[in-house]
C-alpha cells in the first residue's frame, strides 16, 4: 500500500459489518468501494450509510465468483486494500446446503483472490472476515490464537479452508499482506440508528432476537439451556460492538502497511456476558420486558467463549472501547427504526 488514503474495495460491504465498516473508513479519510450482490442486504443501506457520512459511495453489483467483474472493479477503482465480508454465515443452514457454502464462501474467496492476482496494479493488502467459530469447543479460557482449531458445522469449515488457503497464498508470495481476523460475537448498531442488523425471517442470534421480543414483533425469546457450567447456567459469549469491530479492520489495515504476510487476530473484547445477562441489559436499555423460557440446549452450542485480546492490543494497537450498555441501546434504537419504516407483522417465537 502507497498512500494514507487509501481506495478500499469491500465484498459484502452492503452487509451488517460491512457497512459499519464502511462508515468507520470513510471517516478515517479512505475512499470506500462496495462490492456485494445483494443476496443478504439491500441498495437501501448503502444511501443509509451515504446519509451517515455525507459521502458518495461506488458500488458494484456483482457476485465475487465473478472473477472478471472483480477484476475489472479492482482496475478501474485502483484498488490498494480489499475487505472481505462476502460471504454466507448461518450455521443450521450451512448444514443443510453444504455446497452453497463452500462455492459462496470458499469458491468465492479464491476468485478474489486471483482477481487480485491478476489485476494489473497487483493489489496486494487482503482483510478476511473470520471467526470464533473456527476455536470449536474451547479447550481453554480466554481463547488465544494459538488455541487448536476446529470446526463442527460446514459454515465453520469454510472459514478454517479459507485460513489455509490465505496462509498457503501468503508463503508462496512474500508480497501478499494479509490479516486474517477472528470475530467473535458482533452486536449493537450505528448510534444513528440507521444501520444495524436486520436478519430475514426468524433470527438465528441472540442479539436480534431478544430486540424483536423487546419490540413486540416477536412474543417471547427461548433460553437455550440453563444447566451449562457457567455462573449462571446460560452460554456466555464475547459480544463486541460492531463499531468497535469495524475500526479492527481499520487497525489490521494500518498494520498491513508495515507487516507483509499473513497474520491472524482475534477482535473481542476479552469478557463474556451470559444470555441472562444480555436480557437483562437489553430490558435495562429499552425499558421493556423480554419474556423467555427456559428451552433445552441447542444442538452444538458450547458453554462459554471469550477472547484474549492481548495480541490485537500489542500489535494493532486496538481494544474494543464500547460496553454493554452502548451494544444494547444502539442496537434497539435501530430496532425501533426497522419498526417505524416496515409494517409489522407478529410471529409466534
Ligand atoms: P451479512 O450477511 O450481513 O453480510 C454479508 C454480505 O455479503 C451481504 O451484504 C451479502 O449480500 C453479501 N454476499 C454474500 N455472498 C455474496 C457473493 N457471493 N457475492 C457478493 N456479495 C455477497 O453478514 P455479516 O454479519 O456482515 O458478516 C460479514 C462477514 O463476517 C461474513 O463473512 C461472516 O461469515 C463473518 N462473520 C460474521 C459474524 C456475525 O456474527 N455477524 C461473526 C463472525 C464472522
Ligand atoms: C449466543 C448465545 C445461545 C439464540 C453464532 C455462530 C458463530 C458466529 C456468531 C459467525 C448462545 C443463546 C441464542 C436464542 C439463546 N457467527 N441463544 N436463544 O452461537 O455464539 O455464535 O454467531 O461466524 O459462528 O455460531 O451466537 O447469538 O446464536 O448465541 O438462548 O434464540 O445465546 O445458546 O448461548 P453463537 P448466538
Amino acid at each position: 500500500m502507497k498512500s494514507t488514503v487509501l481506495n478500499i474495495l469491500l465484498t459484502g460491504g452492503s452487509g451488517y459489518i460491512g457497512s459499519h465498516t464502511a462508515v468507520a473508513l470513510t471517516d478515517a479519510g479512505h475512499r470506500i468501494f462496495i462490492f456485494d450482490n445483494y443476496c443478504n442486504s439491500s441498495a437501501e443501506t448503502i444511501h443509509k450509510i451515504q446519509a451517515i457520512t455525507a459521502q458518495p459511495i461506488t458500488v458494484v453489483r456483482g457476485d465475487i465468483r465473478d472473477t472478471a467483474l472483480l477484476q475489472q472493479t479492482l482496475e478501474t477503482h485502483q484498488i490498494d486494500a480489499v475487505i472481505h465480508f462476502a460471504g454466507l454465515k448461518a450455521v443450521g443452514e450451512s448444514a443443510v446446503i453444504p455446497l452453497d457454502y463452500y462455492a459462496n464462501n470458499v469458491q468465492g474467496t479464491i476468485s478474489l483472490l486471483q482477481a487480485m492476482q491478476a489485476a494489473s496494479h497487483a493489489p496486494r493488502a487482503l482483510v478476511f472476515s473470520s471467526s470464533a467459530t473456527v476455536y470449536g469447543d474451547p479447550q481453554y479460557l480466554p481463547i488465544d490464537e494459538a488455541h487448536p482449531t476446529h470446526a463442527t458445522n460446514p459454515y465453520g469449515r469454510t472459514k478454517l479452508h479459507i485460513e489455509e488457503i490465505l496462509a498457503d497464498l501468503a508463503r508462496s508470495d512474500a508480497s501478499w499482506q494479509i490479516a486474517c481476523l477472528r470475530y467473535f460475537n458482533p452486536v449493537g448498531a450505528h448510534a444513528s440508528g440507521l444501520i444495524g442488523e436486520n436478519p430475514n425471517g426468524l433470527p438465528n442470534n441472540l442479539m436480534p432476537f431478544v430486540a424483536q421480543v423487546a419490540i413486540g414483533k416477536l412474543k417471547q425469546l427461548k433460553v437455550f439451556g440453563d444447566d451449562y457450567d457457567t455462573p449462571d447456567g446460560t452460554g456466555v459469549r464475547d459480544y463486541i460492538h460492531v463499531l468497535d469491530l469495524a475500526e479492527g479492520h481499520l487497525a489490521a489495515l494500518n498494520y498491513l502497511g508495515s507487516h507483509a504476510g499473513m497474520h491472524t487476530f482475534n477482535l473481542g473484547t476479552g469478557r463474556g456476558y451470559s444470555v441472562l445477562e444480555m436480557i437483562r441489559a437489553f430490558e435495562a436499555a429499552s425499558g421493556r420486558t423480554v419474556p423467555f423460557t427456559i428451552a433445552p440446549r441447542r444442538p452444538g452450542d458450547i458453554a462459554s467463549c471469550y477472547a484474549s485480546t492481548a495480541l490485537a492490543s500489542k500489535a494493532l494497537k486496538w481494544n474494543a472501547s464500547r460496553d454493554l450498555k452502548a451494544m444494547c441501546e444502539s442496537s434497539w434504537k435501530f430496532q425501533q427504526n426497522v419498526m417505524q419504516s416496515v409494517p409489522s407483522t407478529t410471529e409466534q417465537a
